[in-house]
């Protein structure tokens, strides 16, 4: 155990899907190397951003003004060393429950002068599903990788798995780079 604290946030709908395939084939990998909590959060009261400004004038208790899911999440995340997003690609994104996610953890960031930003110091990493290539993940790779940079979050880096098909992930096709990518993930 390294005692890290990972906070594992899965956006796919599918309980037993292609998705949730690969997180269990890395949460059988991470075994007691790392503290994992799952949290299912398609179906969850997450809605998206506002845009109220409330979050952005002052540090608010909760962190936002609309008080939903997010709440325990926001607790979660602050306790997490690493967030782990799962997600299948939906139209060359993340699932729109994961992009709503993400929306509201602008509530841990004063993003005009960076005088609060509860993100900083944070790692985060992904695990995707898609139907096509895997260069068809780039779009949202990419925009993620920029919202690290942007809140200065170590991105730790992502498994792809393309033309995904469950019982191909759960023969172990992609064993090894998960165990890359859990290696990389826990330095
Ligand atoms: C609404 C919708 C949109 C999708 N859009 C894409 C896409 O843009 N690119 C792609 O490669 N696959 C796309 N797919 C396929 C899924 O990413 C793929 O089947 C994934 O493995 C499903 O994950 P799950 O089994 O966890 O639901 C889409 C699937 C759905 C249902």
């Amino acid at each position: 155990m390294t005692g890290m604290k990972i906070l594992l946030i899965n956006g796919s709908p599918r309980t037993n899907g292609n998705t949730s395939e690969l997180v269990n084939r890395f949460l059988d990998e991470i075994g007691n190397k790392a503290s994992v909590e799952e949290v299912r959060i398609y179906g969850m009261d997450i809605k998206g951003c506002r845009n109220c400004g409330m979050c952005q004038k002052t540090i608010l208790e909760e962190h936002c003004a609309i008080g939903d899911g997010m709440s325990g999440l926001y607790r979660k995340f602050l306790s997490s060393d690493l967030i782990v997003l799962a997600s299948p690609i939906y139209m060359w994104q993340f699932t729109p429950c994961t992009l709503a996610f993400l929306n509201r953890l602008h509530g841990l960031c004063h993003s005009k002068d960076f005088s609060y930003n509860a993100m900083a110091g944070k790692k985060m990493a992904v695990l995707i599903t898609l139907g096509a290539e895997e260069e068809v993940a780039d779009f949202a790779v990419n925009g993620l990788r920029e919202f690290c940079e942007f809140f200065s979050v170590e991105y730790k880096g992502d498994v792809r798995v393309p033309f995904a098909v469950k019982e191909r992930i759960s023969a172990g096709e992609y064993d090894k780079e998960i165990r890359e990518f859990a290696t990389k993930i826990l330095e």
